[in-house]
């Protein structure tokens, strides 16, 4: 029996990791551990929330204390930590809650494992089979130029946002422990993901929802950023391959190969919605809205995930199309959803992100 702490199981990617690991390893006890701030839902784990291996426990990273207790009353064996702030346009507004929650959320996290399992009370195993796995993005490794390169384990770090310079942090503090306390650690650093539950201040939600509702599609700049897009199930496998397969100590990149064009995958959106609706092919494209560019706008992010195919076999299960067809699919057909999450606080916020 292994007990397995998930940080930000209630998230986007991590509510599908959660998923995975409950029901593929019902020998282990999964703890999921969030905020639910405003991007975290329990209605995101409907399916498995009363899986005898589930338990939840609403509680905030930066409380050591309380990932202390959560330790020893869990008897906790590995941890995969992507509870986070994410939203690289709100890390703007808000580069506090970004360090807090991203930085020092981690470094307790951190300091609670190596607390737990190397010092203290009697009979301890120490390290042995323990493992921290840190969730991380492509986004710290900074931004590429149109010229085909590609980001790889060894690219140095640059990251621009609030955002990404709280999460190369974070990595750093990873590296840290490994280090200096000889704390077993992995590390991933994925591209973008697309697919279901994920909150609709991201491009591809937001944009399915709008173009249902027929309001304005809000693109940065002229549309030319670049991002690589992989489907979240895909990157769910590709956490339990590493978690359970990778290398100690080891960082893995994770991508789809799959770049895209703003405005172009944009345009697929549209078609895509337009047809699934029944709406005339172009009925949308008048939403297209451009509006000032995001400040310190990454040009293109491209992930090199050469090193998990070859040491550890992992392959992506869909191609993009099939991904998108799907994924439109489930916006549409679950707008309570979409209604729920975008209640209380999220009008004020999106008038002041578009309007403002
Ligand atoms: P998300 O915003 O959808 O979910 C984050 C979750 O963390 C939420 O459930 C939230 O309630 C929880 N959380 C936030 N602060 C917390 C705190 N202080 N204590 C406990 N829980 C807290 O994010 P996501 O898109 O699912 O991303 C998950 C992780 O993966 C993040 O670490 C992110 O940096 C990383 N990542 C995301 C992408 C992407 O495309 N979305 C790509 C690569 C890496
Ligand atoms: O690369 C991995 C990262 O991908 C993750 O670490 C982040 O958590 C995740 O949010 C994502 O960051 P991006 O900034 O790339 O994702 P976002 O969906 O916000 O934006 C995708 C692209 O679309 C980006 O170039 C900005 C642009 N965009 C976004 C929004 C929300 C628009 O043009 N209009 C919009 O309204």
């Amino acid at each position: 029996m292994k007990n397995i702490l998930i940080t930000g199981g209630a998230g986007f990617i991590g509510s599908h990791l959660v998923r995975l690991m409950v029901n593929k390893y019902p020998d282990y006890n999964i703890i999921n551990l969030d905020l639910l701030t405003y991007a975290g839902n329990l209605a995101n784990l409907k399916d498995i929330e009363k899986r005898p291996n589930y338990t939840f426990v609403k509680g905030d990273i930066c409380d050591l204390e309380l990932m202390q207790a959560l330790f020893a009353k869990y008897q906790i064996d590995g941890v995969i930590h992507l509870a986070a702030e994410s939203h690289v346009d709100r890390s703007i507004k808000d580069p506090f809650a970004f360090a807090r929650a991203n930085v020092m959320g981690t470094l307790s996290l951190l300091q609670a494992a190596r607390l737990y399992w190397s010092e203290g009370e009697k009979g301890k195993a120490g390290f042995a089979g323990k493992l921290f796995y840190h969730v991380s993005t492509d986004e710290v490794y900074g931004s590429l130029e149109n010229d085909g390169t590609f980001f790889t384990e060894d690219t140095k770090y640059d990251p621009h946002s609030p955002y990404s310079a709280s999460k190369a942090s974070s990595d750093h503090f990873v590296r840290a422990y490994h280090d200096t306390y000889g704390m077993p650690v992995k590390i991933s650093n994925c591209s973008n993901n697309y697919g279901s539950f994920q909150f609709p201040e991201k491009l591809i939600p937001l944009f399915i929802n709008n173009i249902r509702h027929n309001k304005p599609l809000p693109v940065y700049g002229k549309g030319e950023n670049v991002r690589d897009w992989l489907y979240v199930e895909d990157h769910a496998s590709a956490i339990d391959l590493i978690f359970h397969k990778g290398k100690t100590g080891d960082t893995y990149n994770i991508g789809g190969f799959n770049e895209w064009k703003n405005i172009d995958l944009i345009k697929v959106l549209i078609k895509t919605v337009d047809k699934q609706l029944g709406r005339p092919e172009g009925t949308s494209v008048k939403l297209i809205t451009y509006v000032t560019d995001r400040a310190g706008h990454d040009l293109r992010y491209a992930i090199d995930s050469g090193k998990l195919h070859r040491e550890l076999g992992w392959e992506p299960s869909l191609q993009f199309e099939e991904g998108i067809e799907k994924t439109v699919r489930w916006y549409l057909e679950n707008q309570e959803w979409l209604d729920n999450v975008t209640s209380g606080d999220y009008q004020k916020y999106y008038d002041a992100m578009y309007k403002g």
